[in-house]
C-alpha cells in the first residue's frame, strides 16, 4: 500500500483565494479533509467526490472534536495510505494548534508537509490599506494574543506596531496594558472584522475610545486589533471605510 501524508494547510484569512496554490492541489488531491470553522465552505467544492469531509471546528468554547481526537484521526488516515489534507485559517501555525499536530505526526513517524497561509494578522489590515510597517518611520511589528487561557498578564511590547489576535472579548484588558506600557491614549487602533471577506468591516478609533467603540457597533469575532500610527495609512487609502 502507497505510503499516507499529512498536508498541514493555512487556507488564509477569508477571501478563498488568498490559498496558496500548492494548498489547493493538495485539497483537491486529498483523499480525506479535516477543515476549521475558519477554513471551510468554499474549499469543499473542489475535493474529489469521493473525499471523506470532516469538520472539526472549535470556536466559542464549541469543539466538534477535541485535539487528541483529531490528531488520532491524521495518524489513523495517514496510515491507512491516503492523502490527508488538514486545513486551518490564516497560516496554519499562527495562533494555532497546528505545530501541536506536527510533532504529534512527527512522533508517529507520519509523513506530513507544512504548507504555509496567509495570516489574518497581516492581511486584515492590509485589506483596508493599513500597512505592517514603512521604510524609515516603523519598523517594529508584534503580533500577540489578546487573551491568555492561564490568566496571566498580556503583553504589549514597545513596537511601532501591535497586532492583537482574538481580542474582542477581552479588549478592555488589552487596551490597559498597552497603556502601562506608554503608549499614549491618542494612539490610533482598528478593529477589522472578517477582514479580507465580504462582510469585512473595520472599527477605527484611539486607544481612548476603542472600548466604547468595540461595543457600540459590536464588534464580532473573528476580528484583529491592530494598534500605531500605521492605521493612519488606512485612513488615506481606504478613506470610504473610514467614516
Ligand atoms: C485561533 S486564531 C487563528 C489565527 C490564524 N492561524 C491566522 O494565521 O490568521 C483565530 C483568530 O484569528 C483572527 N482572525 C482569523 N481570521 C480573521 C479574519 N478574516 N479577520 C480578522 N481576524 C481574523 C481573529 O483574531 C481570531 O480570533
Amino acid at each position: 500500500m502507497a505510503r499516507g501524508k499529512v498536508y498541514i494547510i493555512g487556507a488564509g484569512p477569508g477571501d478563498w483565494e488568498l490559498i496558496s496554490v500548492k494548498g489547493l492541489k493538495k485539497i483537491k488531491e486529498a483523499d480525506v479533509i479535516l477543515y476549521d470553522f475558519l477554513a471551510s465552505a468554499e474549499f469543499l467544492r473542489f475535493a474529489k467526490k469521493k473525499a471523506q469531509l470532516i469538520c472539526c471546528g472549535k470556536a466559542d468554547g464549541l469543539h466538534l472534536l477535541e485535539q487528541a481526537q483529531i490528531n488520532k484521526l491524521l495518524s489513523k488516515f495517514a496510515k491507512q495510505g491516503k492523502i490527508v489534507a488538514r486545513l486551518k485559517g490564516g497560516d496554519p501555525l499562527v495562533f494555532s494548534r497546528g505545530i501541536e499536530e506536527v510533532l504529534y505526526l512527527k512522533n508517529k513517524g507520519i509523513d506530513f508537509e507544512i504548507i504555509q497561509g496567509i495570516t489574518s494578522a497581516f492581511s486584515a489590515p492590509e485589506s483596508f490599506g493599513i500597512p505592517l510597517t514603512r521604510k524609515g518611520k516603523y519598523s517594529s511589528i508584534a503580533v500577540l494574543t489578546g487573551r491568555k487561557s492561564n490568566g496571566d498578564k498580556l503583553d504589549a511590547p514597545d513596537c511601532d506596531t501591535l497586532v492583537y489576535l482574538m481580542a474582542v472579548a477581552n479588549i478592555r484588558n488589552v487596551v490597559e496594558a498597552i497603556l502601562a506600557s506608554g503608549k499614549s491614549k491618542n494612539t490610533p487602533c482598528a478593529f477589522i472584522e472578517r477582514g479580507t471577506s465580504p462582510e469585512e468591516r473595520i472599527i477605527p478609533g484611539t486607544l481612548k475610545d476603542i472600548v466604547d467603540k468595540t461595543k457600540q457597533y459590536r464588534v464580532k469575532s473573528p476580528a484583529v486589533f491592530i494598534v500605531g500610527e500605521v492605521v493612519n495609512y488606512g485612513k488615506k487609502i481606504r478613506d470610504d471605510k473610514f467614516k
